[in-house]
């Protein structure tokens, strides 16, 4: 008697995997809203200087070269703003990588470096006192640290490290919403401490929350970054 061996059983079918939603369909909203809300502040960041007008200012300038100073910074700050969070839009990196190149270049080259670079001498001149004077000129000194960090990373083809410093810059370059943010939160929570803290005096108050913010403007947001930078899942 021949023994035939018995037919394979077929193996259970697999279940299909649940359908799950790609990183950039997640990130794809929030892009859009954070695009819109880097351009919106461009816009009214911009209102205040054009046409530029020293008495229109709306932080006080000590003469002519701080105002000139204070108009490279703005002018090169919002093409940092605006081009800033195009460089995180999945589809313009993979499918456009040279758009992706040439965006970048043009937002480190008109952008970041020549505005963080005024962005000192305009930090010390600040009215506001050495808080403030502190907090502008260390967020100048990163966010031109972290943007030759990136740039060097991606010549040099480490394009995770490059990844990572183009986020703590863009995250930098964000102190501008941050900022006003923060402002405008701090006047409203104190202004009720006018009288009894500040003796009525607005000038004072305005200050403190000024310096304030200016530290709150950045250190949260980069510590932020950099937790989930290091804690992200790997694959
Ligand atoms: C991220 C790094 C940045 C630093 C270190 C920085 C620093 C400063 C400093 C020191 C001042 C003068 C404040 C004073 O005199 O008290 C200033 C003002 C200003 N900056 Fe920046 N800034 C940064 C980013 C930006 C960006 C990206 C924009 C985008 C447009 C911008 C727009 C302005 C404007 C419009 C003013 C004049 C004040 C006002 O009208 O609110 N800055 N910045």
């Amino acid at each position: 008697m021949t023994l035939t061996p018995a037919p394979p059983t077929p193996a259970p079918p697999t279940p299909a995997p649940a359908p799950r939603r790609s990183g950039s369909r997640i990130l794809g909203p929030w892009l859009v809203v954070l695009g819109l809300v880097c351009a919106a502040t461009t816009v009214y960041l911009l209102s205040g200087y054009v046409p530029p007008d020293p008495d229109r200012s709306r932080v006080p300038v000590t003469g002519t070269a701080h105002f000139a100073l204070l108009l490279v910074h703005i002018g090169t700050g919002s093409v940092a703003l605006l081009l800033g969070p195009l460089q995180f839009v999945p589809w313009l990196r993979r499918r456009h990588p040279a758009v992706h190149r040439r965006i970048g270049r043009t937002y480190l080259a008109l952008g970041v470096v020549p505005s963080a670079i005024v962005g000192v001498p305009v930090a010390l001149l600040s009215a506001y006192g050495p808080v403030p004077r502190a907090a502008f000129a260390l967020l100048s000194l990163t966010w031109l640290v972290t943007a030759v960090a990136g740039y060097r990373a991606a010549r040099q083809r480490r394009f995770d490290a490059h990844r990572e410093w183009m986020i703590r810059n863009v995250v930098l370059t964000l102190s501008a919403v941050t900022f006003r943010s923060w402002l405008g939160l701090l006047i409203v929570t104190t202004l009720p401490q006018l009288r009894d803290t500040y003796d009525g005096d607005f000038e004072t108050l305005f200050r403190d929350v000024y310096g304030a913010a200016a530290w709150l403007s950045w250190v949260p947001s980069l510590l932020v970054a950099e937790c989930l930078l290091r804690w992200r899942p790997r694959p």
